[in-house]
């Protein structure tokens, strides 16, 4: 395994957010995260590119315990992170924004910068543009590209499609599954479950800080719980669609 979380618990305050997570994402795997709001998603992500500490548990990433590693020494490990919302820098342009992404790396960064702007023409078009005169959409494509200049191995996404027009969601999700093909492994956090379900490999679900399933991700498409809580009720899109 890639990266393997065992039985982490982190509080806010006397709060605890995550309760004893415990999950695992494999070399070349896109793994889902989905659960209600404030199931503590986003935590488990912060935790893993060490923006929380841990009060309990461990991570090990490719074979080393990074528990406490500070959150800069993890993204030259290879875990990048694009927050949730966007977490661009407003002032600077857009090229300067996805450089801000390799700032840790050595060497040229040329070839990542042009393989950003393949995946996202758009930010080529835009890159004297302030960040943040870009458009919702936009910036979160911008975080997206930032997080891949580090050349993470692992690439963990904080709801990428949230508040994207339905057309965008489709291109986020394609863009995120050509990521992957081009060998970057994926930890996605959404919202949108039924999309992320059907592009990831496996699925986790959180529910108050645990993790309650985990199953292939095609098995949770067609799991009854699952389709009642995340997924819109027992309502056959896909029959509905094909009819
Ligand atoms: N900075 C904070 N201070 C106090 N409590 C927090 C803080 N951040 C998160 N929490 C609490 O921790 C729990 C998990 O939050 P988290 O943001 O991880 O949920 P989430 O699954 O990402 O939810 P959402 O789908 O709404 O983004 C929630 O109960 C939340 O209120
Ligand atoms: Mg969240």
């Amino acid at each position: 395994m890639l990266l393997e979380v065992t039985g982490v618990a982190v509080f806010y305050g006397k709060i605890a957010a995550l309760r004893g997570v415990t999950l695992s994402v494999d070399q070349g795997e896109i793994v889902a995260l989905i659960g209600a709001n404030g199931a503590g998603k986003t935590t488990t992500l912060k935790t893993i590119s060490g923006l929380r500490p841990l009060a309990a548990g461990r991570i090990v990433f490719d074979g080393r315990d990074i528990s406490r590693m500070p959150g800069h020494k993890r993204v030259v490990a290879g875990i990048g992170q694009a927050p949730e919302g966007r977490g661009i820098f407003p002032g600077m342009t857009v090229e300067e924004n996805l450089l801000m992404g390799s700032y840790a790396r050595k060497g040229s960064v040329a070839k990542e910068l042009a393989e950003v702007y393949e995946l996202f023409p758009r930010l080529a078009e835009r890159r004297s543009q302030s960040g943040g005169t870009m458009s919702g959409g936009e910036q979160q494509m911008l975080a997206i590209g930032r997080a891949l200049m580090a050349k993470p191995r692992v690439l963990l996404l904080d709801e990428p499609s949230m508040g994207l027009a339905p057309i965008l969601v489709n291109q986020i999700f394609d863009i995120i599954s050509e990521i992957n093909g081009r060998g970057t492994t994926i930890l996605l956090v959404e919202q949108n479950a039924q999309q992320a379900l059907q592009l990831a490999h496996r699925a986790y679900v959180l529910e108050t800080g645990r993790v309650v399933k985990s199953a292939p991700a095609s098995e949770l498409l067609d799991d009854p719980e699952v389709r009642a809580a995340y997924l819109g009720g027992d309502l056959d899109v896909e029959g509905a669609a094909g009819q």
